[in-house]
């Protein structure tokens, strides 16, 4: 018998949890391990424990709760984040970690024992935003960054990730990859508009691109706006805003998904009639080949040379970086299988978005499931998901995840 999940509840919580961090302009923001995060993690806690979860948080700060199974297999495991970007919506990432709470207690009131244990992850920063690199909690669980490293972590305002862990009380004494799972599925809103555009109702994710950020600083020279004529200056906002064109129209040169974004830019001094004498931007690029995404890469490289043989100098750093990942052909076929048997209209795809799931690829069969973004929309108040559709997607993980276990 596969348990039904109470989608009302999930929904209320879904609405219950977005209050948190939401400002008075209905802006949401939950930046990693925040005052705001730190509330929406005791409460996430808390309906684990009415969930009847085991509940345990290891050593960065990813909080698991654990339904245990008849055997001493690895535990089959689900879950997401709760961290969010800036100005978020409601949905990326708190969604796989309600849908994953609500299976838990699906389970706990219709007294169902799996046979395998059956293991509800919330990974600490997925985003990164605050604390970059992002998916850390994964990353140190797959041990791609060493727990050290991740606790050293700081922030642009100069906070460490492990005294923030301290401060906001979410550290463990469990090592991250003490209890490592026997496989993983992450039920995620698609953030993207393929699903709404082809009319399906569920995403089999098969893999995801790969991504490459980097922090760029350009030095030139500051001076008077007024008095240095245009030939004479080395305008280091300008020489970022040529670059960030350059990279732009490359990546619009080769084929989808390839992107490339300046998501950030500071200019120093920053006054209205400062010839800018310092730049600091981001750089975003992301792929599905790794050979694509070295292209771009390397065509940074070569506008930064550029830039330095027109005088100015250039910094380059490389802030995070993730491979694409191939998923399991038997995860995707068990989430397939769940769709079927629900005759849903399904789509097989490959994440644009990262996720903690392609980095616990490296250690267990794992797969991703996706559910319609209203208008494509994410990382924005505008992200929703229809009622249904989020039901529906938190019953297939349940599916999923229920038949992986028995
Ligand atoms: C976060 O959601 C990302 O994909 O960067
Ligand atoms: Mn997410
Ligand atoms: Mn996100
Ligand atoms: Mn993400």
């Amino acid at each position: 018998m596969t348990p039904e999940i109470n989608g009302d509840r999930l929904l209320a919580r879904l609405e219950a949890l977005a209050t948190i961090g939401r400002n008075r302009s209905g802006e949401l923001t939950r930046l990693a391990l925040s005052d705001e995060d730190t509330r929406a993690r005791s409460q996430v806690m808390q309906w684990l424990e009415e969930a009847g979860a085991r509940v345990w948080i290891d050593r960065i700060g990813n909080i698991h709760g654990a339904s245990s199974g008849e055997n001493a297999q690895p535990a089959v495991c689900t879950g997401s984040h709760i961290d969010t970007v800036i100005n978020a919506g409601a949905l990326d990432g708190s969604y796989g970690v309600l849908a994953g709470i609500e299976l838990l207690q699906t389970l706990h009131e219709q007294g169902l024992k799996p046979a395998t244990s059956i293991e509800v992850i919330v990974f600490s920063n997925e985003e990164g935003v605050r604390f970059t690199p992002d998916l850390l909690g994964s990353r140190v669980m797959v041990k791609d960054v060493s727990l050290s490293e991740a606790l050293a972590v700081e922030s642009r305002t100069g906070e460490q990730f492990g005294s923030e862990l301290k401060r906001s009380g979410s550290t463990g004494d469990v090592d991250p990859w003490q209890h490592l799972p026997g496989s993983f599925v992450e039920l995620h809103i698609e953030q993207g508009p393929l699903l709404e555009a082809t009319n399906n109702q569920i995403g089999i994710v098969e893999g995801v691109q790969g991504h490459s950020w980097w922090q760029v600083e350009v030095q030139g020279q500051a001076n008077h706006a007024g008095t240095t004529p245009m030939h004479l200056r080395r305008d280091a906002g300008q020489a970022a805003m040529r670059l960030a064109q350059n990279l732009s129209e490359h990546a619009s040169r080769q084929s989808v998904p390839a992107v490339a974004t300046v998501g950030t830019l500071s200019l120093v001094p920053g006054a209205i009639n400062v010839v800018p004498g310092q730049a600091r931007f981001t750089v975003d690029f992301r792929d599905a080949s790794a050979d694509v995404l070295r292209q771009a890469d390397i065509r940074l490289h070569q506008e930064a040379r550029q830039l330095e043989d027109d005088g100015f100098r250039v910094d380059l750093r490389s802030i995070s970086r993730a491979e694409p990942v191939f998923f399991s052909a038997d995860i995707v076929a068990a989430i397939s299988n769940a769709a079927n048997a629900r005759t849903l209209r399904t789509l097989r795809m490959i994440s644009g978005a990262s996720h903690d799931a392609q980095m616990i690829s490296r250690i267990c069969p794992t797969a991703m499931i996706f559910v319609p973004s209203v208008g494509g929309i994410s990382h924005h108040p505008a992200e929703a998901t229809n009622a249904a559709d989020l039901i529906m997607g938190a019953q297939i993980l349940a599916d999923v995840v229920w038949a992986l276990a028995n």
